[in-house]
């Protein structure tokens, strides 16, 4: 389907400033030239606008938590006006909170269309953290827990019902930083996640073809990529590194297992921080994977 790209210029729910340059850093990187040669019908829809970061304390356990609120009424009213026209929105950003928009809209199209959505989520982190259990109060940490259900009225609720998705539509990837509460929140939910322990023993495409199972044409898969999924060797980037993360053989058949589903109906590129990186290698690394999401292969032609 024909791709519309949104930039997200926000950093309000992450704990490093400069998130809100990945938009632009992305498209420095050439992600809309890269998918207009793979022949995909590309739109630029250039950036949202939304509140500036205050930079201020967390509040009862959330750090900016109406900012993030408006940023995410913004996006998801976006996404759902290209969804309705038939095109795939590809979020750029952005830190993770972004998510919670982005899913929202997913999730209420789906209904509408009676397609089951299925989440694919690449990260080093479960973002299943709750005010009461957060060690730092950044939103970004908290996503997948409020698109279960689990968080404020007003980021739960953001399309009206909650919860806007149940665990087992989610499949997480590459994890390997959760919070100690964390780690209860994700077994008490049953979250399915593929840890970096899991990826070692059994082998990225076993990963894969168990996160894909059951995708079929009547599946809408959403990727949300945080770029902090890849080892930050290759990908520095990121306001929130962890070490031991997928090399880049392991992201790129990621990315070509997905493509091969051909179900991708909406993508999240989030996290990327060119304050912190090194002549945006990390930027360029994530277009060189989206490029592999949509198809580019060695040896297969089209
Ligand atoms: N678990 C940590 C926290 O909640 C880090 C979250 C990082 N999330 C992200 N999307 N980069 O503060
Ligand atoms: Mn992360
Ligand atoms: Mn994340
Ligand atoms: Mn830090």
């Amino acid at each position: 389907p024909p791709v519309s790209l949104i930039g997200v210029p926000t950093d309000v729910g992450a704990g490093h400033r400069g998130a809100s340059l990945g938009p632009e850093a992305l498209r420095i990187a050439g992600i809309g030239q890269a998918l207009a040669a793979r022949g995909v019908d590309v739109r630029d829809c250039g950036n949202l606008s939304g509140p500036p970061n205050p930079w201020q304390p967390p509040v009862h356990g959330y750090r900016h938590l109406e900012q993030v609120v408006e940023w995410n009424r913004a996006l998801m009213e976006a996404s759902l006006r290209e969804l309705r026209d038939g095109r795939m929105p590809v979020m750029l950003g952005g830190d993770h909170c972004l998510a919670i928009g982005s899913i929202t809209a997913v999730a209420r199209h789906c209904r509408d269309t009676g397609k089951k959505l299925r989440v694919l989520w690449l990260d080093a982190h479960a973002d299943f953290n709750t005010n009461e259990v957060t060690p730092s109060g950044n939103i970004h940490g908290m996503p997948v827990a409020c698109l279960c259900g689990l968080g404020p009225d007003a980021l739960t609720r953001l399309g009206g019902d909650a919860p806007v998705l149940r665990p087992e539509q989610v499949r997480q990837i590459g994890i390997r930083s959760v919070d100690p509460e964390e780690k209860r929140l994700v077994k008490q939910y049953g979250l399915d996640i593929y840890d970096m322990r899991y990826i070692d023993e059994v082998g990225m495409k076993a990963v894969m073809q168990q996160a894909l199972e059951g995708v079929d044409a009547d599946t809408h898969l959403h990727v949300s990529f945080d770029v902090d999924f890849i080892d930050p060797e290759i990908a520095p980037g990121v306001g929130t590194c962890v070490p031991g993360g997928p090399n880049y053989r392991e992201a790129q058949l990621v990315m070509e297992m997905i493509a091969d589903t051909g179900r991708m109906g909406s993508l999240d590129i989030v996290e990327l921080n060119p304050v912190l990186d090194t002549r945006n290698q990390t930027g360029r690394l994530a277009v060189d994977l989206v490029e592999s999401l949509f198809g580019k292969s060695t040896l297969m032609r089209d």
